[in-house]
């Protein structure tokens, strides 16, 4: 028998018993693999008389080309076996009723998203949306925050790879959003963008991420007293109260120019915090009136056009409004915790309705 014809007789039995991919992975590696038995009697041609160089490296090039063909379609029929074995295993009973137990809900940052969202589109605001994946320059540059500015250490940023130019990032704050609606539309504009914001910063108060809603208007005449209003209404319809104290303290942001933090009254006894009266304060949001610069970035005139904006963040809201007392358990997927905190998807928040 011919050095071809023998290694044919086994291989072709091997490659037949095979019965799984590994076992014939390792079948191939042994006959076409670097150190396999075809590689290995190729090396030998090397050292025959030209004759035999002649002959047998055309057989064992056929012979490779025949194997190679034979694994390729044991393979394919392994594929085949091995896929209806799973279907076979993974065979699920779609006529089963379902689990009462694992009835899903709605998580109570969407549910204070969508709260927030009824009132403000009460009050005339539409809903705009920007990446998460953002550019150093809409993220801040654009917002009145230079290069050397110390906001952009505050900031805590996760930059990303880009293009490697250090300029790509994921948004820190959803501010952004109202850069890219300037530029994307004529004024007036009033809206609200609630998304996913992200810093690197994680402790028993700061989660990698979180979410906000900015709130941006931009129209002739816009001054402080329409921001006040604005934000005393939002608060009262969004806690529930007919009455709830406010406070404006001077505050500064790079993007407002007043800015300020807006506090709620509330009484913290014990173990319990109360809103909407009380001798304490608790602070809830930022705002302010929108930056000349930020609007000669967008190409408006500030001679012309005025306007407030303010960012607030969702999940210290959902803790104040629903009394959840630790922020990380937001994030923890636990469904119990989701079954005790979250809200019946059925429930929509609307102004009518009660929130
Ligand atoms: N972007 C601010 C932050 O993440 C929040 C904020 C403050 C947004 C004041 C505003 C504003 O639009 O006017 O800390």
């Amino acid at each position: 028998m011919t050095q071809p014809d023998a290694i044919r007789a086994n291989a072709l039995a091997d490659i037949a018993a095979c019965e799984s991919s590994n076992a014939l992975e390792e079948q191939r590696v042994a006959l076409l693999g670097k150190k396999g038995a075809i590689t290995e009697a190729l090396k030998t041609l090397g050292s025959a008389d030209p004759e035999t160089r002649k002959t047998l490296g055309a057989a064992l090039n056929l012979l490779k080309q025949e194997l190679s063909e034979a694994i390729d379609s044991k393979k394919s029929q392994i594929a085949m076996l091995e896929l209806n074995e799973r279907l076979a295993n993974e065979k699920v009973d779609v006529t089963l009723p379902s689990r009462p137990s694992t009835r899903g809900s709605i998580h109570p940052v969407s549910q204070v998203i969508e709260e927030i969202t009824a009132i403000f589109a009460d009050m005339g605001f539409a809903v705009a949306e920007g990446p998460d994946i953002e550019s150093d320059e809409y993220n801040f540059d654009k917002l009145n925050i230079p290069e050397s500015h110390p906001a952009r250490q505050m900031h805590d940023t996760f930059y990303l790879q880009g293009n490697g130019d250090g300029k790509t990032l994921l948004r820190t704050h959803t501010s952004p959003v109202q850069i890219r609606t300037m530029q994307g539309g004529k004024p007036p504009f009033r809206f609200i963008a609630p998304g996913s914001t992200y810093r690197c910063d994680s402790d028993l108060t700061h989660t990698p991420m979180f979410h906000q809603v900015e709130g941006f208007v931009i129209d002739k005449g816009i001054h402080m007293g329409h921001l006040k209003g604005c934000l005393i209404e939002f608060l009262k319809a969004f806690f529930e109260l007919s009455e709830v104290p406010v406070r404006f303290r001077p505050s500064f942001f790079p993007f407002t120019e007043p800015s300020a933090e807006v506090d709620i009254g509330c009484s913290r006894s014990k173990d319990e915090l109360k809103i909407g009266a009380g001798s304490d304060w608790l602070e809830v949001l930022g705002c302010g009136m929108v930056h000349p610069n930020v609007l000669k970035n967008c190409g408006l005139d500030p001679d012309e056009w005025q306007g407030f904006a303010f960012g607030m963040g969702v999940e210290r809201l959902a803790m104040l409004k629903y009394g959840i007392p630790d922020l990380r358990t937001f994030f923890d997927s636990d469904s119990r915790w989701l079954s005790h905190y979250g809200f019946d998807a059925l429930n929509i928040p609307s102004l009518v309705g009660g929130l």
